[in-house]
């Protein structure tokens, strides 16, 4: 008898991230998947689905110009209710900290269906940053009964809240898993034509940057361009109309800044790899840039990844136009800073996740007593060695 796992999604990082391991399952005869999207986001979930041929079984449309938190979650869980009664899964599966995922873990819960958490036990232990998803993320792990935690510091944080140690699992992270899926020999993009300019990919869109700290960074970045006459600017601008009102509002024109429309995934991780630094306050981003080499400032007051940080890949500056300015200025004129960021390794994958994650559901539902052996970080063999 094949295990009917429902994958739930709503937005375009999880849909990324997901995608890899949707493909997974339905490579694997063990098991029947069926994906439903609430599509909290429209044309951005739309641009993935596409990307990766993924034509869900059903799609809620939930979304609605300027939405609010309430709104997502109840007209998530009203039509989530009706596709379980529907569907009847043997197990949902829910990525990482959107209202979505919460949404969904909830609804399953209420259900009496397990909830495998895909990318669990991230953490900054700030109730309002990322807000709000440090508690869908916290809240998500409370419901959960299988959790894949990407890197050993993210299991660390499962075990701290006592969560069943049984049901954690390092898997490393699926976002690893997608490059593979898109990175691309050849590339060209109308913003990349000038071979002699720097490029500096900029993505913004936290609600928590809303107002103050997104205009401090954007003249942050007006002050960038005027100074610095070899480097353009690509800023493939989020949908939500309070962060374009800005962008159009505080970013000075210029022909070396390019505002456009949100890259397709393909588009996105190949711009990205060709990029000389990026400067973002996005989650996904802090986790592919490393596997890319290119260094990444990120424009937050904290990060639930830290592993980035730690191996120096990725370097938190917050969004002050002083500290922005001065971030940049030194990756621009100081090479040996630029060069040990770039070459700093990658802590978050090693692009088998998803079949780990796969083969793990497996073993939970008696179909294999094997599973593929944990991710493992380098340095988590040089603490070992340390100890
Ligand atoms: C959501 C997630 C956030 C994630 C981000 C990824 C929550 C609360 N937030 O934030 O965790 O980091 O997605 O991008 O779950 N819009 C469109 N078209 C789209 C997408 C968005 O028009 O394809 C506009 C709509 O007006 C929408 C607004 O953007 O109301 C905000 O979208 P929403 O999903 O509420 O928040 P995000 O900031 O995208
Ligand atoms: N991304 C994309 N097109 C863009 C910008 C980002 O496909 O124009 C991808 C990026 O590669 C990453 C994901 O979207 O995989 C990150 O999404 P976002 O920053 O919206 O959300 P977060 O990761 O912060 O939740």
């Amino acid at each position: 008898m094949t295990q009917k796992i429902m994958t739930i999604f709503g937005t375009r990082p999880e849909a990324i991230k997901m995608a890899p391991i949707i493909k997974a399952l339905e490579k694997d005869t063990r098991f029947e998947s069926c994906v439903v999207v609430t599509a909290q986001h429209r044309e951005m979930l739309d641009q993935v689905l596409e990307t990766f041929a993924i034509k869900p079984d059903f799609d809620l449309n939930i979304m609605t110009p300027n939405q609010t938190l309430a709104t997502i979650t109840s007209r998530s869980i009203a039509l989530l209710d009706e596709v379980f009664d529907q569907v009847n899964p043997d197990m949902v599966l829910v990525h990482g900290d959107t209202t979505t995922t919460f949404a969904a873990a909830l609804t399953a819960f209420y259900h009496q269906v397990p909830v495998g958490h895909v990318e669990a036990g991230l953490r900054t232990y700030d109730k309002y940053s990322p807000f709000p998803e440090e508690m869908n993320r916290q809240m998500t792990d409370a419901l959960a009964d299988l959790y894949f935690a990407p890197t050993a510091l993210s299991r660390d944080n499962l075990l701290k809240a006592h969560h069943d140690p049984s049901q954690i699992y390092v898997t490393g992270n699926s976002a690893i898993d997608a490059l593979a899926y898109t990175i691309a020999p050849d590339f060209s993009h109308v913003a990349l034509k000038n071979p002699e300019t720097k490029k500096i990919l900029i993505t913004m869109h936290r609600r928590e940057n809303l107002g103050q700290n997104m205009i401090q960074v954007f003249q942050a970045m007006n002050h960038i361009l005027d100074k610095h006459t070899d480097i353009e600017l690509i800023f493939p601008m989020h949908k939500n109309p309070k962060i374009r009102a800005l962008i159009h509002t505080h970013l000075k024109p210029s022909h070396r800044l390019h505002l456009i429309e949100p890259l397709d995934v393909f588009e996105f991780h190949n711009l990205a790899k060709r990029s000389d630094l990026i400067l973002t306050d996005s989650g996904g981003i802090q986790e592919e840039a490393p596997a890319l080499g290119v260094p990444v400032l990120v424009l937050r007051a904290s990060t639930e990844r830290p592993e980035g940080v730690a191996a120096g890949t990725l370097k938190l500056v917050g969004t002050a136009e002083v500290d922005v300015v001065r971030a940049v200025d030194e990756l621009l004129t100081d090479s040996v800073a630029y060069e040990k960021m770039a070459t700093a390794r990658n802590p978050y994958g090693d692009g088998k996740t998803s079949n780990r994650i796969v083969s793990i559901i497996a073993r939970y539902f008696g179909l294999t007593t094997d599973i593929l052996p944990e991710f493992r970080d380098k340095s988590d063999d040089k603490e070992r060695e340390l100890e």
